[in-house]
């Protein structure tokens, strides 16, 4: 599960001096000193009790009608600070069953039974209410390829809540979570650390019954963009896909590659064939997803 990490009681701060001091030193989440570090800015930022209702109250005036919550993840978060040197502040909003947004939106939207883990670390503290919790588990992001139905080992370690006070780092790749709606109304805050190479890891979603990966939950826009540009049929993007599938680092592109491709297919026989090659492709992920698609093609 996320790493706990023990605060003693800390002198409020601003958040303007948190993110200044955050941004200064830095947040090298595999560094303890540095966590350290900015779990304590966090836990100073987590006894000022007004800044948060400051900034609601601010946007809520009437004057500022027409502006919005800068929010970037929906209405659920609150951006704090800019993205400097990798790290970014936000707030998190959690709803309870007996608010109104959850019965109008349903708990998926707040990604409450979700099981999911993460391609980003972020240290997070519950900062109002008792808080969201999760059931939590580990895993080995290794020895997963990342296709639909694969099955991967789970290790349940506990449940428990993100209560007022309570600070702990969330680890790339290795804790998952599903989260259960707290009590009443919560709100925590992350800091975000941000690896310009994540968007080549993904995030996944989780069946925890069967242990299995459901899809892959993070965003790409490469991704998208490829398979545009080889749906309109232009020899430059099916050169480009032919040149990822081969070489690609990310699984993901290289399945994109091969699947945009296979919609230009004339013919049941040659998508055959460009999945045959799929096969031999190097990629666990392409290979297993390769060896479904020629099945469903000879069904
Ligand atoms: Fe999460």
């Amino acid at each position: 599960m996320p790493r706990v990490i023990d605060q003693k009681p800390q002198q409020p701060c601003t958040l303007g001096d948190a993110v200044d001091a955050i941004a200064r030193a830095g947040f090298d989440p595999s560094d303890d000193a540095s966590v350290s570090g900015v779990a304590r800015w966090l836990g100073r930022l987590m006894a000022n009790r007004r800044f948060l209702g400051d900034i609601l109250i601010e946007q809520l005036k009437p004057l500022h009608r027409e502006t919005s919550i800068e929010s970037g993840y929906g209405p659920q978060a609150i951006v704090l600070s800019p993205l400097q040197d990798n790290v970014f502040l936000r707030a998190n909003i959690w709803p309870s069953p007996s608010d109104h947004c959850f019965a109008t939106s349903g708990a998926e939207s707040f990604v409450y039974g979700v099981p999911h883990d993460h391609n980003f670390s972020f240290l997070t503290g519950g900062y109002l209410g008792p808080g969201y919790r999760s059931d939590y588990y580990e895993y080995d992001y290794a020895g997963v390829a990342g296709f639909a139905g694969e099955e991967v080992p789970l290790r349940f370690i506990e449940r428990s809540a993100l209560h007022e006070g309570k600070v702990q780092l969330y680890r790339a790749h290795l804790d998952i979570h599903s989260q259960l709606p707290p009590e009443s109304l919560s709100v925590s805050l992350n800091v975000m650390h941000i690896d310009p190479a994540q968007s080549w890891f993904d995030q996944y979603g989780f069946d925890l019954e069967s242990g299995t990966v459901t899809r892959v939950l993070s965003p790409n826009s490469t991704e998208t963009f490829l398979r545009a540009a080889v749906a309109t049929g232009h020899g430059d993007a099916i050169d480009l896909a032919e040149h990822f599938a081969r070489s690609h680092p990310s699984d993901r592109l290289r399945l994109a590659s091969y699947e945009a491709r296979s919609m230009l297919c004339e013919s049941a026989e040659e998508r055959d064939a460009l999945w045959r090659e799929a096969e031999g492709s190097g990629s666990r992920m392409v290979e297993a997803i390769a060896l479904r698609k020629r099945a469903m093609l000879a069904a």
